[in-house]
């Protein structure tokens, strides 16, 4: 459910007609809807209203800065993987106490950098981060709160790109590891073990794999806490999918029902950090017809977006709806959508059945929030599109349209290519 829906044949965002916002703000255009992500987040928090938990947003899905303060506002953490999400989150006002700091390669800076600003705790993926984040913990003469993650191989029946919980993956330690490392760290005075983590991968929709997983860290988490490792919280990372087309993904209230029983006698913090779900169909991303091309073959519709400005499908081949923004009760077609980029990949929807179009007509992309504009790029020196916020009939930019300049910003021709000197 989203708050992106047609009057008469009109698409609207909230209570504003997109043909308006495209008129304000141009093509291409990322549009989120602050209702469709507060009902989103309202809707998994109350789903976990019976476990003591704390939500953190996963700031790859979308880190803009609006985005952020508008969970932190609904009372969010946030999941990051890099310095440069930390610096987002901390500029839009997300409390530091409810961000978890993931990634499997987190450099030296990173570290200190979370430890400084005291984020909640830092996932440890690795022996030698371990060490290398008490040894920064010491420099810096504090503690640093820390959680394992857990790899619990574990199928998460997804896209290979996206599933993060198998031992062939990069992520995460062994049981065995963990165990071993719990104990070793919990006789450092640097290091503050409080947690454990998982997390499975993304964009998936049975409940199965996330039992699976939880079941296996919920085992060790009793076993800790039979050890009297002061264990405080259980990081279930985040993975539930959205319906892009015709998916049918579990609910928050499903995904809650399913793991909940697994938590019976552990007195811990839930942490869930669910990027896609909140923010997924509460983006779209509008985009104008620049031709329609038609060979013997085939209709190409050609739109001026493109892969630099939506990544998923030349890369997951994943399948958005595509919608006209005006509906004219014309025939369906069938046609490739594509981009401008000069690559074959750059394709959003191959041989798709949609309502004839015209050159200049609009088209919706739908369910964009997530990894579509932080995945964003200048490919083809390509500025990146606007991002506009809209609740219920006010709209804001978010982020503004990029110039030719911003191409160039930073770049510099060195003296010795210059030809008077
Ligand atoms: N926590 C960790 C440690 C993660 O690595 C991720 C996503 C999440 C949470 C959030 O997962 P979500 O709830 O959004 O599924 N670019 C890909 C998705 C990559 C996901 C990476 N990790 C896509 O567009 O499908």
């Amino acid at each position: 459910m989203d708050y992106f829906d047609y009057k008469g044949a009109a698409l609207y965002c909230e209570e504003i007609p997109i043909t308006e916002l495209v008129h304000q703000f141009d093509t291409p255009l990322y549009i989120y809807s602050h209702a469709t992500l507060e009902r989103h987040f309202r809707v998994f928090n109350e789903a976990l209203s019976n476990l003591p938990h704390l939500i953190c947003f996963s700031a790859k899905s979308n880190g803009n800065i609006a985005i952020l303060r508008a969970i932190a506002q609904m009372g969010g953490g946030a999941d990051i993987v890099s310095g440069g999400e930390l610096f987002r989150c901390l500029e839009a006002g997300v409390s530091p106490q409810k961000i978890v700091f993931s990634g499997v390669g987190k450099t030296v800076p990173e570290i200190e950098y979370g430890l400084r600003r005291k984020v909640l705790m830092l996932n440890v993926e690795s022996e030698s981060e371990l060490w290398k984040i008490a040894l920064v913990a010491e420099k810096l003469g504090t503690v640093a709160p820390i959680s394992f993650r857990l790899n619990p191989d574990v199928d998460a029946k997804t896209h290979p790109y996206i599933a993060t919980g198998l031992k062939r993956n990069k992520f995460g330690l062994t049981r065995e590891t963990i165990f071993s490392l719990y104990k070793e760290a919990a006789q450092n005075p640097h290091l503050a073990p409080l947690g454990l983590t998982i997390h499975i991968g993304s964009q998936i929709t049975e409940t199965t794999p996330f039992v699976d997983a939880v079941r296996i860290a919920c085992d060790i988490a009793k076993e800790l806490q039979k050890k009297k490792i002061p264990l405080k919280y259980l990081d279930i990372g985040g993975g539930l999918g959205v319906r892009y087309r015709d998916e049918e993904p579990p609910s928050p209230k499903e995904y809650a029902k399913a793991i909940a029983p697994l938590f019976k006698g552990l007195s811990l913090t839930l942490i869930l950090e669910p990027g896609r779900v909140l923010i997924g169909n509460a983006g779209v991303l509008i985009t104008r017809v620049v031709y329609v091309k038609k060979t013997k073959r085939k209709q190409f519709i050609v739109v001026d977006a493109g892969m630099n400005d939506l990544i998923r499908p030349a890369l997951y081949k994943s399948e958005h709806t595509i919608e006209p923004v005006v509906r004219r009760g014309k025939p369906a077609v069938r046609a490739d959508i594509v981009g401008p980029i000069c690559e074959s990949a750059d394709t959003f929807a191959q041989d798709r059945e949609i309502e004839d179009v015209e050159e200049g007509d609009l088209l919706c992309i739908r369910t964009a929030g997530a990894y579509g504009f932080s995945m964003a790029s200048q490919y083809n020196a390509r500025p990146r599109p606007a991002e506009v916020m809209v609740r219920g009939s006010d709209a804001a930019v978010i982020r503004a349209r990029e110039s030719f300049d911003d191409l160039i910003r930073g770049e510099k021709i060195p003296d010795w290519l210059n030809p008077e000197r």
